[in-house]
């Protein structure tokens, strides 16, 4: 399938695994990446640009084709130093950044500085995604044929998207592929805990939560008893609600959960989308999965 973002990002398939904290590691992005779609590392998620610039290293033995690295700018309790990511992201000859947060405005000059051509493409999140779907609660049946009539450069939809019908849905209201992230966790190759897999498989539509609405920093996480916990405080507080109030359920969770499999330690990420998932199958399986019969067939065969 030939598409503005398979031509922009010389990608097979129109399908991109979004950046996320603790699971867009090496292993998954060179997986996405291998099956033909558009891997991504998760920048922040390595602690400093030196340990960045070794998962990109890591990633480049994993896959000839292209990945990009997710470089997200959001609220935290210490900035992280972006312009040396950027170098690390550079130096690995990385020529697609995913940015996320806010506009990538202030770091444009030191991305194009890095060889990064400008804003190409957008995923567009609707209110079903996991992670941060922004205050204005626009779901995608509304916002992607709104991105349609307003951008002049291609974009990926993004947020509920898991399989065949996903896709057919997203090029007819305007998008050029997919972008997904909840979908991709239940996948052999992320390497998180096997609980955390679990933890989808058996979730439900009806178990994500927002959490930091009154800080608007909103998140969409999978309800667990450390969320639990985060929303008592966020009720007990109200609008006076400050980040250091809930500190315990929203900072260091992420190594917990992916890596040890404490799935009750607080608030991680995770879409509506957790009810399409039923199955844990391997990336290729998944993409290949969503692209049809034909796809499947030359599958077999190789
Ligand atoms: C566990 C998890 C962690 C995420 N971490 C990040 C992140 O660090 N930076 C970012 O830009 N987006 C992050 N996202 C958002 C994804 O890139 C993507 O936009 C989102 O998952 C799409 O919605 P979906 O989960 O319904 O597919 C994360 C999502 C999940 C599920």
């Amino acid at each position: 399938m030939k598409t503005a973002i398979t031509e922009l990002f010389k990608i097979e398939h129109p399908i991109i695994q979004g950046g996320m904290h603790y699971v867009g590691f090496a292993e998954l992005a060179g997986a996405v990446s291998n099956a033909g779609g558009l891997g991504i590392i998760t920048g922040l998620t390595q602690r400093t640009p030196e340990l960045l610039a070794k998962e990109i290293a890591k990633c480049h033995e994993l896959t000839d084709k292209p990945f990009g690295v997710n470089l997200t700018f959001l609220p935290s309790f210490s900035a992280p130093p972006y312009p040396e990511y950027i170098a690390a992201i550079k130096e690995g000859g990385i020529k697609i950044v995913e940015t996320a947060g806010r506009s990538p405005e202030q770091y444009m000059p030191a991305l194009k500085a890095a060889g990064m051509i400008g804003c190409d493409a957008v995923s567009v999140d609707g209110f079903e995604c996991g992670g941060h779907p922004g205050e204005d609660d626009m779901p995608n049946m509304i916002l992607l044929p709104r991105a349609a009539e307003e951008l002049k450069i291609p974009f990926v939809a993004s947020g509920g998207m898991a399989d065949a019908r996903s896709l057919v849905a997203s090029l007819a209201m305007g998008a050029a592929g997919m972008n997904m992230g909840t979908r991709f966790i239940a996948t052999k190759e992320a390497p998180v805990h096997d609980n955390v897999k679990k933890a989808l498989v058996a979730a439900s539509e009806l178990d994500t939560r927002l959490v930091m609405r009154a800080i608007r920093n909103t998140e969409r996480v999978l309800k667990n008893a450390g969320v639990e916990r985060l929303l008592e405080i966020e009720r007990e507080k109200g609008a006076k609600l400050k980040i250091e109030d809930i500190h315990d359920e929203v900072a260091g969770v992420y190594p917990k959960v992916m890596i040890e499999g404490d799935m009750d330690a607080g608030a991680w990420s995770c879409g509506m989308v957790v009810g399409l998932i039923h199955d844990i199958p391997t990336v290729k399986e998944l993409i290949m999965g969503l692209l049809g019969a034909e796809s499947r067939a030359s599958l077999e065969v190789a």
